[in-house]
């Protein structure tokens, strides 16, 4: 539904290719700082396919996020402009380029896949246009690509892998056996947990990797119950990470071969998942309980506001909104200020619902990560796991 509602039509890009664009001159005013101009945000996002509600959770959390402050940030009206990737790469760079060129956005929000996103900040890297990333983990965009307007509200594939392999060899797992889908996502997350769990005293038996978003988990499952691993690790996300529980579960592995992963195993399929994943531990950078005034603050705003639980896609969501608002208000809400506003956003530190918050010289977020324990449909803090884990920013020269 949100994909038709939000899409752009070929009509209005046209009509803001030309006339239309003038058309909106004579409604504001000049100049075209004056209050009550937009700052056009374009949003590049799935709406559909494996990761749609990922994409959802993260546009809901942002437009939560200024509906709170009255609509503005930096007393500038802010309007979103959202196109559905699909979570499809080849997308990527005809999409970027209508925000971009077509749209004319002032700044970019997006993506939930790392291929996409990949495609999507090549575009903005050479365009200049202040970017942030929500939630797609790929590591080269804040490592040897990183770049002066890129910055993450979210996590590095490598990162999240480094804490859970840290995690899963503190709790004494031995003899694993891997499942990730093929693609920068899964096997950096993979490369990521390799170093740590190994270098804890794991060993890896077997890596199984079919390739994204198939989820025709079979013959994985039959050859994990052959195997008999003292743990799996799997990364899988959205529709892929919900088929994947219960094919697990319906194979009879659950109470026999324990399953570990990232959050996104168990993240914004929390309805969907409630009777297959009990007593499952993940890793993540968030957990529903966390004890901070923001979190409790932000949770109650999207249960009020949506009547359905925040998650942490929403949080990364809310979090882009913050950079972005912090930004602009260090540049008086002048967008076209880009290397005050780029350097405005790298400086910013506040308190997020999933802990304190602030960027490395890369600008990939430093954050704790928690072990969570999945009990009555939600997340729950077990402990701070890895407190304040950096993404190494290997290759990456800013701040150098
Ligand atoms: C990614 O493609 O980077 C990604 C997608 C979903 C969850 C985590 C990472």
């Amino acid at each position: 539904m949100l994909k038709d509602q939000n899409r752009i039509s070929r009509r209005r890009l046209l009509a803001l290719a030309g006339a239309g664009a003038a058309g909106l001159a004579w409604r504001f005013p000049t100049p075209a700082l004056a209050q009550g101009t937009p700052i056009k945000v374009g949003v590049l996002l799935p709406y559909s396919g494996t990761y749609a509600q990922l994409g959802e959770a993260i546009t809901r959390a942002m437009e939560l996020y200024v509906k709170k402050q009255g609509g503005v940030l930096a007393g500038r009206p802010i309007t979103f402009i959202k196109l559905d990737d699909e979570s499809a790469p080849p997308k990527g760079p005809e999409l970027t380029t209508k925000l971009v060129e077509g749209e004319k956005v002032d700044v970019l929000i997006g993506t939930v896949h790392s291929g996409v996103a990949m495609a999507m900040s090549k575009i903005a890297r050479e365009a200049g246009v202040p970017t942030i990333i929500p939630n797609a983990g790929a590591d080269i965009l804040t490592r040897a690509q990183c770049a002066k307007n890129i910055f993450r509200s979210s996590f590095s594939n490598g990162q999240v892998g480094i804490a859970c392999g840290q995690v899963m060899a503190e709790a004494g797992i031995k003899r694993v056996v891997t499942a990730n889908w093929k693609y920068a996502a899964g096997e950096e997350t993979l490369a990521g947990f390799r170093s740590t769990f190994t270098k804890g005293g794991g060993q890896i038996l077997k890596e199984i990797a079919p390739p994204f978003p198939n989820v025709e988990f079979q013959s994985a499952l039959a050859e994990i119950g052959s195997i008999k691993p003292d743990a799996v690790f799997a990364f899988f996300a959205g529709g892929g990470a919900v088929k994947w529980l219960k094919d697990y579960a319906a194979a009879g592995l659950r109470k026999s071969i324990p399953l570990w992963g990232p959050g996104f195993l168990t993240d914004g399929v929390e309805s969907s998942i409630a009777g297959e994943a009990d007593g499952l531990f993940t890793v993540m950078h968030y957990a529903d309980d966390l004890d901070n005034a923001e979190n409790k603050a932000f949770r109650a705003a999207f249960e009020a506001e949506y009547k359905a639980a925040a998650d942490v896609y929403a949080v990364q969501g809310w979090d882009a909104a913050a950079l972005l608002d912090a930004g602009l208000k260090a540049v008086g809400g002048d967008a076209s200020k880009r290397d005050a506003l780029n350097a405005a956003i790298a400086r910013v530190t506040f308190n997020s619902p999933r802990g304190p918050f602030k960027l490395s010289a890369a600008h990939n977020p430093v954050q704790n990560f928690y072990l969570r324990e999945f009990k009555s449909g939600a997340n729950r803090f077990v402990r701070n796991a890895v407190p304040a884990l950096a993404d190494p920013g290997t290759g990456c020269r800013l701040g150098a």
